[in-house]
């Protein structure tokens, strides 16, 4: 459904800096090859604390980040096979949670009954994702689709972040693009006009016609000195919780003044 494209003020809902995240969808939570095999990794998803880790064959694995037995840091543990082992006892559990040995234990002697939390987790786009809430709705939802990924007309920069802040901030910050006056030294994109907004079933997409100057623009390949204007299109699309941006015919390769070693 198209939207009206003319701004006009709103009510702020500030009640929405006061809800979680729906954990009923995949969400990304590191770069997959920065974990390798063997190794674990601590991460938070709102304020679920997971480690996540590689066994000896590559496979993937997230358990809650606390022993079953007294609570422990799992990811202070170490990998072994396809088990992670407790630091404190040495108690193995294997990617499922499922308590699978307790080494001072005489062998046969029947172990508790007890298991840590384990998340569907899986790899996609070098990225590895989450999935922190009901783990029987987990094969029915996906990671939102990124074509450009594999695509050689398109550029993949990692950017990482940290930001303190609510996730809606975060979101209406990267949807924001009268902001432009903040990277005014850096980017020098202004003058954005709303040119189109529609609506659709749990999504919102805009597209914006937006000037660029300066490094920006060498940057992308949009102007050889950066010192032309260049309007172009910007396309945000924001489908919960996911957000996605493109650029209107940016380059496809680093300029050589950037060259990634
Ligand atoms: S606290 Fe983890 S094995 Fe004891």
């Amino acid at each position: 459904m198209e939207l009206a494209t003319t701004l006009t003020s709103h009510t702020v809902w500030n009640a929405v800096r006061e809800v979680g995240i729906n954990p009923n969808y995949w969400y990304p939570v590191a770069w997959a090859n920065e974990l390798k095999p063997g190794e674990i990794m601590p991460i938070v998803i709102w304020q679920q604390a997971i480690a996540i880790y590689r066994d000896e064959e590559s496979n993937l694995h997230a358990l809650e980040d606390a022993c079953p037995h007294k609570g422990v840091a799992l990811h202070k543990g170490e990998v072994q096979g396809p088990n992670l082992v407790c630091p404190y006892h040495g108690w193995a559990l294997n990617g499922d949670g499922k308590l699978v040995d307790i080494p001072y234990l005489p062998p046969n002697q029947k172990l508790p009954c007890t298991q840590a939390r384990s998340y569907p987790i899986q790899e996609k786009y070098n990225i590895i994702w989450i999935f922190p809430g009901n783990p029987s709705l987990a094969e029915n939802c996906y990671p939102p689709d990124v074509p450009e990924f594999t695509n050689p007309d398109w550029l993949m920069v990692p950017i990482p972040g940290h930001f303190q802040a609510h996730f809606s901030i975060c979101n209406e910050n990267t949807m924001d693009v009268f902001h432009g006056f903040l990277h005014k030294e850096l980017q020098g994109w202004f003058d954005p006009v709303l040119i189109s907004l529609r609506q659709g079933e749990g999504e919102v997409c805009a597209d914006y016609q937006v000037s660029y100057r300066g490094l920006l623009t060498k940057f992308l390949g949009l102007s050889e000195q950066g010192n032309q204007v260049t309007t172009k299109t910007v396309s945000i699309q924001y489908r919960y919780p996911h957000y996605h941006s493109s650029l209107e015919g940016p380059r496809t390769s680093l300029p050589p003044w950037l060259e990634l070693s």
